[in-house]
């Protein structure tokens, strides 16, 4: 079995993707489902586990399409990272408007949010590997102010108190699950100028250990773009190694990376970009592989038939951010996560 989960079940390592549960679904799509089975032992949700689907309305839970990829994960013997309880998107329209007219308090939010996390973690007990909890608090340096700052919703109406309450609360609920603090950017410290986005992840999380946060881990989402250039596979390692050395565990949990799609019909253009791609999954790969406390290393969607990337970064367009092309071809990306397993 030359599959990826078979080679990486080999270093303890758990490998999986994003899963788009319309793609699963969909009987003219078995490829779809036949790859997501055959080749990752860890799944996450793309979309159906969020607030907004979870909770379209208030108090009403939607639980049918999670439930069906926890079964689907649990007979294909994958296990499941939970994705995601609080986050300052995706909300539900009952959510963000009741705050902004008034009509939700403080107070109440607060409660909801203490609610909706008991509610979700407990419906799910037992079935979920890895939670991330918190997703995205901090800003980037490109936000204002540019110096690193809790940032959105949460923040703006509960302070920055919501993220310790949000582990103590989940950890109530489900004591053996492994709980997540989650985000972009945090492949190397220092990087992307000198408001440094890691640093301060990493006060974050120490601060949180330090008071006795029931924290377990951090999850680097991983996802990149060509046109940054390369990492380096010793940076990414020194940062996973800072974390663990507080005694978390890491994960990537969302590794793609995209390139501009301008041009691609000449070779010329579309086959560096591809070879960068690789090379950054590569790089990633290797980071989680050399440090003992990376758990899992998920991709963020099976193939460039079904990513985020061309919906969200469309000035200027990208894509080609996954390891299978349009039509579940391996890329070289592929045979680079291959190569490293
Ligand atoms: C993305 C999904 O892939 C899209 O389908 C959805 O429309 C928006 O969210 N960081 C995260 C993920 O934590 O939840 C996001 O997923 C991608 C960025």
């Amino acid at each position: 079995d030359q599959s990826l989960r078979a080679l990486a079940a080999r270093h303890n390592l758990y490998i999986g993707t994003a899963v788009d549960s319309a793609a699963l679904n969909d009987p003219a799509d078995p490829q779809y489902r036949k790859l997501v089975t055959q080749e990752f032992n860890t799944v996450t949700a793309e979309n159906v586990m969020k607030w907004e689907s979870l909770e379209p309305t208030r108090g009403q839970y939607n639980w049918g399409p999670a439930d069906e990829l926890i079964e689907f994960a649990r007979k294909n013997k994958q296990l499941v990272r939970g994705h995601v309880l609080v986050w300052n998107n995706q909300l539900p329209a009952w959510l963000t408007e009741g705050v902004a007219d008034g009509s939700i308090s403080k107070t109440e939010l607060r409660e909801i949010l203490k609610n909706h996390i008991t509610t979700v973690v407990k419906h799910f007990k037992g079935k979920i590997w890895q939670w991330d909890v918190v997703n995205e608090a901090a800003s980037d340096p490109w936000d204002s102010p540019s110096t690193i700052h809790y940032k959105g919703f949460w923040a703006q109406n509960l302070g920055e108190g919501y993220v310790a309450d949000a582990f103590r609360w989940a950890r109530a609920a489900d004591p053996k699950a492994l709980l997540f603090y989650n985000d972009y950017n945090l492949e190397a410290f220092g990087d992307r100028g000198p408001s440094d986005k890691v640093q301060f992840v990493y006060n974050m999380v120490k601060s949180l250990k330090a008071a006795g946060v029931p924290i377990d881990g951090v999850g680097s989402q991983g996802h990149l773009g060509t046109q940054y250039g390369n990492y380096d596979v010793f940076q990414v390692s020194d940062t996973l190694k800072a974390f663990t050395d507080l005694g978390l565990a890491t994960a990537f949990t969302e590794v793609d990376v995209r390139s501009h799609t301008a041009n691609i019909a000449d070779s010329n253009e579309l086959n560096p970009r591809l070879q960068a791609s690789a090379y950054n999954h590569g790089v990633l790969l290797q980071a989680c592989l050399s440090n003992p406390k990376c758990l899992s290393f998920t991709l963020w969607g099976v193939s460039d038939h079904h990513s985020w990337v061309p919906t969200w970064f469309d000035d200027p367009p990208e894509g080609l951010a996954t390891v299978y092309d349009e039509n579940y071809q391996p890329k070289k990306a592929y045979f680079e996560l291959k190569g490293d397993l």
